[in-house]
This record gives C-alpha cells, structure tokens and sequence, in this order.
C-alpha cells in the first residue's frame, strides 16, 4: 500500500508531487531552490530601480512635475519599476513555494493587484513623456521606441481586463478559463519581453539625444554612457532570469493545469 503522500498527485515536501516529476539525481542536485534565486532576482530588480533613479538624479537634473525636462524623468523610472520590475514580481507570484499548498485566491488576487500597480505606475510614466513633449511641442509617437511602447502598454491592458474577466469574475465557463489560460501565460511572458525591449531603446534614445548635443559625445564613452548602458544590461538579466523561472517545470505549482486553477474570485465554494 502506498504510504501517505506517496500517491500520485499528492504533494511532497517543497511543493513536488510523488510519482508525476520523476526526475534523475543529476538533475536533482543541481536543482536550484527558488528562494535563494528570488532573493537574487529581488536585488536585481532593486539594482534596476536604483540605477535608473541615480542616472535620472545624477545626470539629467533629478525630479519635478512643472512638465520639464525633469519631468521627463519619471518616465524611465515609471516604466523600469512598473513594466519590468513590479511585473516581473507579478509573475512569478505562483512560483512561491507558499503558493503551491492550498487555495490559489489568495494568490490570484495578489498577482492581480501587482499587475494593477505595475499598470497604474506604467499609466503614469506615459502621463510625464506626452506632457513634456506637449508642453515642449514635441510630437508624439514619431519613434519606434514609441510605437513599440505603447503597444506593448496596450497589450498588457487588454491582458490585464482579460485576466480579471476569465478568472477573478464568476461569468466565465469553466472550458473559456480553461481555453484561455494558456494564451494568458503566453501574452504574459510576450509582454515582459517587450517591455525590456522598450526600457532598452528608451534608454539607447535617451543616451544619443543627450549625448550627442552635450559636451561629451556618446562615442567617447563618459561616464554616463557607461551607467546607462550598464543599467540597459541588468534589465535585460532581470527580464531573462523572470522568463527562465517562469519556464522551470520544477518551480511551476503542481496543480498548475488543475481545474481548480481556473476557480473565480466569485463562487459560492470559494
Ligand atoms: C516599458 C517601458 C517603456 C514604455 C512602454 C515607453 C513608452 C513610451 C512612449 C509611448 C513614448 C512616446 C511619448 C510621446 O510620443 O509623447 C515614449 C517616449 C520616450 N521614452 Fe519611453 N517607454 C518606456 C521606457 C523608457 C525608458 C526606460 C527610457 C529611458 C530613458 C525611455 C525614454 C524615452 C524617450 C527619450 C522618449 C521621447 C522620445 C520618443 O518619443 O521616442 N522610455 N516612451
């Protein structure tokens, strides 16, 4: 007879199910633990906010709201913790070994007020650039950074009320949630992809506009350049290392494809 816990589908210590992920020794012990990396990853992201928060006060004349040139500069730091930080955070929400046991509500609402915050933070960034290039008659939406921005903005909007419809409100079919839930997880790694690729041509724009009229030309490599292209680097580590461990089998909650993930916030059971 099988012993408690050793059933398929039963959960094991660290979140494994007996008897469904049977894997080689080899690949066991070179199984990284998840919160080891998310600590990392934490202080990556932490890293991507302080540089570009240090690079917008150190080098481009710090913060205000009058519509300037310093207002531009929440733009970046909006976008960096918003698209790619905070989201990334959202994302991974559900590979928290705490979130593996138990109801998935919890989680869920958690993940969809990250995705609110990155959203709202994300809104706001686009309120400081259309207002500077307003108030400067600049105009708007000539660049492919720009194009590419927005739509990826747009995405995650439409992303997000789709998410909030299938699986937090109680009108969708089981088999629509059902149907839905991988092209969500699809859309939802597609737009970190395209949220780093937008942060990193903002950030190349930003160097040639500033550079190139400034004293020292972008080719010369001032220390700036160095910065910034540093901190172009870490937010690409970050988006990989998020889509990496949104891709590990091992760190996905067991029950992942259950229909019980596909629950609404609003039932009677729940
Ligand atoms: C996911 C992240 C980002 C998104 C969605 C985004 C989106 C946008 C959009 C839609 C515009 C056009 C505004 C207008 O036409 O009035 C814009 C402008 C701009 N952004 Fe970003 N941005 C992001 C990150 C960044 C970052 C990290 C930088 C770094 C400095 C940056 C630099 C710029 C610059 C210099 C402009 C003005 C020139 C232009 O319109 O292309 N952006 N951004």
């Amino acid at each position: 007879m099988e012993a408690p816990g050793e059933a398929e589908g039963a959960v094991g210590p660290g979140g494994r199910r007996g008897g469904l992920r049977c894997r080689h020794p080899v690949a066991e012990m070179l199984d990284l633990p998840f919160l080891p990396f998310s600590i990392f990853l934490g202080g990556l992201g932490f890293m991507c906010v302080a540089f570009v928060s240090a690079w917008c006060q150190h080098w481009r004349g710090g913060f205000a709201l009058d519509g300037g040139l310093q207002m531009f500069n929440w733009h970046p730091v909006l976008m960096v913790t918003g698209m790619v930080v905070l989201y990334g955070a959202a994302a991974l929400v559900y590979r928290l070994p705490p979130a593996w046991s138990g109801p998935k509500l919890p989680w869920k609402v958690l993940h969809g007020a990250l995705t609110l915050a990155a959203f709202t933070l994300a809104v706001l960034g686009l309120v400081a650039v259309f207002r500077f290039h307003n108030n400067h008659g600049t105009p708007n939406m000539y660049s492919l950074h720009s194009w590419l921005g927005l739509a990826t903005v747009l995405l995650f909007s439409c992303q997000w009320l789709a998410g909030f419809s299938a699986f937090l409100l109680p009108w969708a079919p089981a088999w629509l949630r059902a149907l839905y839930k991988p092209v969500h997880v699809f859309f939802g790694s597609t737009i970190l992809m395209l949220s780093v690729a937008s942060c990193v041509s903002g950030i190349n724009e930003k160097l040639f506009f500033s550079l190139r009229n400034g004293t020292t030309d972008y080719k010369c490599l001032p220390a700036e350049a160095v910065f910034a292209n540093t901190l172009g680097l870490l937010i690409i580590l970050f988006g990989v290392l998020v889509l990496g461990a949104l891709a590990r089998p091992s760190w996905k909650r067991p029950d992942a494809d259950s229909p019980d993930s596909c629950q609404p916030l609003l039932t009677a059971e729940r």
